[in-house]
């Protein structure tokens, strides 16, 4: 090879290179494809040039080596840059690319809500401690004497056979049961703390039942219980009238018919304005206008007295509704099993229900 064409070649490397250098490198591939372009270790152009300055008489050697260094210098220096250039675009998209968007919308997180049955007590529960009411609590394991005895059902008593039993022990003295009420927390106040009283009571109760869409062997009731002098069944009604609106509406109208439970006398099935018809009748109150919502009565002087309270001087009423069916009324579903299933699909539609 010529001195003049090695000469050359030194400044076509060059002329090359810079004309890509000022092209810039766009990604890390193509800063790779550039480097190894001019200074890869087997096929670069400037490991080329120094192959050429081999093949010169030595007389040439000397100056053209020197040019070909000082490419080589200039390229290499330049390649750093640019990598350095690139690795700073690099960690800068990165960076954008992390950071928090302040302006976007947030994430929801998956929330739980109430459950129907829940909802209802709290409504329920809300309507009654403005009325003055304190809540109760008792055992689901009771015994016969609470459940059925005191509250004045005798033994053998028909009564008991609408109150499918699920015994747990009949050995001890008095057999262990699952309740089938609420009822027996009215015993279990009374007793304890006499009168007078003024109690609700929320909680779940078991029969045994086979499971349909209005049938469950465990479900939730809510009692209520007023002990005091000069209590009459006008109070009863008046206040069931004022829960039943605050409920289910101003307009809702409510009736008595009566009926007998063991405890209380007189006995009333209470019943309300349809509300799917509000009154002119159709398919759900079977043309009557009227639905079933509640047991209530006066409190039977025998279960006062069971209880230690006067009969003579204090007087009392009493109420139960079951929470399920309230729930399924209120919030128009037909099947009491989508309360059991834990559906996401059903729950969902409660969850900004308060
Ligand atoms: N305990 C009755 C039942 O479960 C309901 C009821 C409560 C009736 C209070 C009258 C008074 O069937």
């Amino acid at each position: 090879m010529a001195a003049g064409d090695s000469g050359d070649a030194v400044a076509k490397v060059l002329a090359a290179f810079r004309e890509e250098q000022a092209r810039g490198v766009a990604s890390r591939s193509d800063f790779e494809r550039l480097k190894g372009r001019f200074l890869g270790r087997e096929k670069g152009l400037v490991p080329a040039l120094f192959a050429g300055v081999r093949d010169l008489p030595p007389s040439e050697r000397a100056a053209l080596g020197a040019r070909a260094n000082a490419a080589k210098v200039e390229i290499e220096s330049a390649v750093a840059g640019l990598g350095e250039d690139l690795a700073r675009r690099e960690r800068e998209a990165r960076e954008r690319a992390a950071a928090v968007d302040v302006t976007l919308p947030g994430r929801r997180a998956p929330t739980g809500g109430l459950h129907p049955v829940t909802v209802v007590r709290r409504r329920i529960e809300r309507v009654f401690l403005r009325m003055g009411y304190s809540i109760a609590d008792g055992p689901e394991l009771e015994n016969d004497r609470t459940n059925f005895e005191m509250l004045n059902f005798p033994p053998e008593h028909p009564a008991r056979d609408t109150q499918d039993t699920f015994f747990v022990s009949k050995k001890a003295k008095s057999p262990l049961l699952l309740r089938t009420h609420t009822s027996p927390v009215q015993i279990r106040e009374m007793s304890r703390r006499g009168a007078p009283l003024r109690i609700i009571v929320p909680g779940r109760v078991y029969r045994n039942e086979a499971l349909d869409a209005t049938h469950a062997a465990v479900i939730h009731q809510l009692e209520g219980l007023v002990v005091d002098r000069g209590i009459s069944m006008a109070d009863l009604k008046g206040t069931i009238e004022e829960f039943l609106a605050a409920l289910f509406g101003p307009d809702t109208k409510v009736r008595f018919i009566p009926t007998f439970f063991p405890f209380v006398e007189p006995g009333a099935d209470v019943a309300m304005t349809c509300i799917f018809c509000r009154g002119a009748g159709c398919g759900k109150c079977k043309g009557s206008g009227w639905i079933e919502i509640m047991g209530a009565g006066a409190v039977h002087p025998k279960v006062l007295e069971n209880c230690g309270i006067d009969p003579e001087e204090f007087t009392g009423f009493a109420f139960g509704l079951g929470l399920d069916r309230i729930a399924l009324l209120l919030f128009g579903f037909p099947d009491l099993r989508l309360l059991l299933e834990g559906d996401q699909r059903f729950l969902r539609r409660f969850a900004f229900e308060s």
